[in-house]
């Protein structure tokens, strides 16, 4: 049986180590680590997945202001608010929940955002730091990830890491950081890597970020395999009093008898990828508070 990658728990050990800093802060008189969040429209999953990164925000003890616009906003608005945020002495970093309405651009807002702030790790600059040896702020999905791995001290290094996705946001940034911070050999593939089958079945470590569930099935892996799986679908069940529930991208059951280790879908990636947005907030107002 794999052993399982707990997310959930390790993404609280997280927490507790963030709020005993932010204790020793408010004791020697200082202020705390201040975060915005900027939420664009009505979409239901991202609305929850704010909730969520308020009540972690709270629970550590941070300063949070919520932002709600109307989906209608204008890119031109919007962007007066980043750049407000960012002349912000008081907000010491930023997100903005994607995604964002059609008529909006995610990259021309993203890039409006300071660097210093951008605690999602989402801008140029901070995606291409990734490969410094200092880098700024890590995208926060695969900083999660790596800090999983490392936590359950799963070897990295010369350990051949297959990614199935080549999202911004997620498969693209995490290959980077598995090459340069984890000294791994690193194979990405994407929707048009012809025989996906033939790649994952290399893969020493397999990390798949597609959004398709049930992708990666047992004939496409090797035993022993460690799985990390950051897909998170939200598939309707009327059992469920959500209405839904998230599906990974890695058929569990089917693959979890030959792996190592595995991560669960929900409690793996998820829980991480918020604790790294709280430990970049709390490294922003470090750097801003020099
Ligand atoms: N939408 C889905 N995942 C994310 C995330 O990690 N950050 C933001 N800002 N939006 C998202």
């Amino acid at each position: 049986m794999a052993t399982q990658l707990d997310g959930k728990r390790i993404a609280s050990e997280i927490r507790d180590e963030i709020t005993q800093r932010v204790t020793l802060l408010l004791d020697e008189g200082k202020r705390a680590p201040h975060i915005a969040i900027i939420l664009v429209g009505d979409d239901g999953a991202s609305h929850t997945y704010v909730n969520a990164k308020i009540s972690a925000c709270k629970g550590v003890g941070f300063d949070y202001t919520l932002m709600q616009f109307a989906r209608t906003i204008s890119e031109e608005k919007l962007i007066k608010h980043i750049e407000s945020l960012n002349e912000d002495e008081d907000i010491d970093g930023f997100i903005v929940q994607l995604p964002l309405p059609d008529h909006i651009s995610v990259e021309r807002v993203t890039e409006k955002i300071s660097p210093a702030k951008d605690v999602d790790g989402f801008t140029n600059q901070n995606f291409g730091s990734i490969a410094s040896e200092n880098p700024l702020l890590l995208p926060a999905t695969p900083f999660g990830v790596m800090e999983l791995l490392k936590r359950y001290q799963i070897e990295t290094k010369g350990k051949h890491c297959v990614v199935v996705g080549a999202s911004r946001i997620a498969g693209a940034p995490l290959s980077l950081m598995l090459m340069k911070q984890g000294l791994a050999t690193v194979t990405i593939c994407h929707k048009y890597t012809e025989n996906l089958a033939q790649h994952t079945r290399q893969a020493d470590i397999l990390l798949v970020a597609v959004g398709r569930p049930g992708l990666i099935t047992r004939d496409m892996v090797k035993e022993g395999v460690v799985i990390v799986d950051i897909g998170t679908t939200r598939i309707e069940d009327p059992e469920r009093k959500t209405g839904f529930r998230l599906a990974g991208d890695v058929d569990f059951k089917e693959v979890e008898p030959l792996a190592s280790h595995i991560t669960p879908v929900p409690g793996g990636v998820g829980p991480m990828t918020i604790a790294s947005l709280l430990l970049n907030t709390l490294k922003a107002y470090e750097n801003g508070n020099q």
